[in-house]
């Protein structure tokens, strides 16, 4: 091979290293990491990420000067000569690439060891997954709508659902689980700075999947044990309130006492207008919607997209929840 062959290939490898090595590093792919374990997630994407750029460049830089230096001249119609290949540059290009996917199985098997691994003190929270919202269930026995997490403190997800399949994900937390009926799966989130996150449904559940959202708040130590020991109430709230939060319902509903705004079910602010649509009277037309939704459905919903709550709310939950949306509910 000449040297000058040598230069143009070196050259032409070098630009198309540096056209996919600005396309990896100026394009933002991935959301700034909030976590330990995404930290480790996002050196297995940038270790995946050289080599696929070097094996880029060599074949890009092959294939540029291939089809300059060997193009066929004007109205030359011959055959190529017959070649039979090359023994040594096969066994070439099926090692490195042989060694390459070792190396990246390699370093993905370490980072999976370590994501799972939630040291000895590790914050146990329930998540439980539902048609269409989200509940964290705290090891002080409260349970809430949205996810707190204190800085720097292992927390370990305990990961199911009610009724169908859905995913859990936090982007800056980089990892993804399933949530599964009958199943309780493990995610281990070790969060490194304080912020307000997306919780997003990752897994298509039906009508409201999109709307399936919560947020994760990384609250700094001192704030997060001192919310965590006041049972994370509000001075004054309505019982009925929390347990409207706490159930979801603010996932699907419209009700403008509890500040929510979901497109999925009837606006709730209408209640009273509905139970004499309804002919019942206000209270118990209430509680039969929310144990057996499909007993009256409002014209312009379809039945069956509301879970029956029935045997899921504690009595006097209930019975809080019935109170609040018959005392505030607006016409
Ligand atoms: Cu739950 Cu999608």
């Amino acid at each position: 091979m000449r040297r000058g062959s040598i230069f143009q290939l070196v050259g032409f490898g070098l630009i198309f290293g540096a056209i996919a090595g600005a396309v990896a590093v100026l394009v933002p792919w991935l959301p700034t990491s909030a976590g330990e374990e995404a930290d480790r997630i996002d050196f297995v994407f940038w270790f995946t990420t050289v080599i696929a750029v070097a094996v880029f460049s060599v074949v890009a830089a092959v294939l540029a000067y291939s089809v300059l230096k060997f193009r066929v001249r004007p109205e030359d119609l011959s055959d190529g000569p017959p070649t039979h290949g090359h023994t040594g540059l096969e066994i070439v290009w099926t090692a490195i690439p042989t060694v390459l996917v070792t190396a990246i199985s390699i370093v993905s098997a370490i980072v999976l060891a370590q994501n799972s691994r939630a040291g000895s003190n590790p914050l146990n929270i329930k998540v439980v997954a539902q048609q269409f919202a989200w509940q964290f269930t705290y090891p002080n026995g409260q349970t809430y709508g949205i996810l707190r997490l204190p800085k720097g403190r292992a927390a370990k997800l305990d990961i199911t659902a009610k009724d169908v399949i859905h995913s859990f994900w936090v982007p800056q937390l980089a990892q993804k689980q399933d949530a599964v009926p009958g199943q309780h799966n493990k995610l281990v989130v070790t969060p490194k700075r304080t912020g307000t996150f997306p919780v997003i449904c990752t897994e298509l559940c039906g009508l409201g999947h999109a709307i399936m959202r919560s947020r994760a708040e990384v609250m700094e130590k001192a704030a997060f044990n001192k919310w965590l020991k006041s049972g994370g109430k509000p001075a004054g709230q309505d019982p009925g309130l929390a347990v409207f939060n706490q159930q979801g319902c603010n996932g699907c509903h419209t009700f403008t006492a509890a500040r929510s705004a979901g497109q999925i079910g009837p606006n709730l602010d209408k209640l009273t207008s509905e139970a004499k649509k309804a002919k019942k009277p206000l209270e118990p037309f209430i509680r039969e919607s929310i144990l057996d939704p499909t007993a009256y459905v409002e014209p312009g919903y379809k039945a069956g997209v509301m879970p029956p709550f029935k045997g899921q709310i504690p009595a006097g939950d209930l019975d809080a929840l019935i109170k609040y949306l018959a005392t505030n509910a607006k016409s």
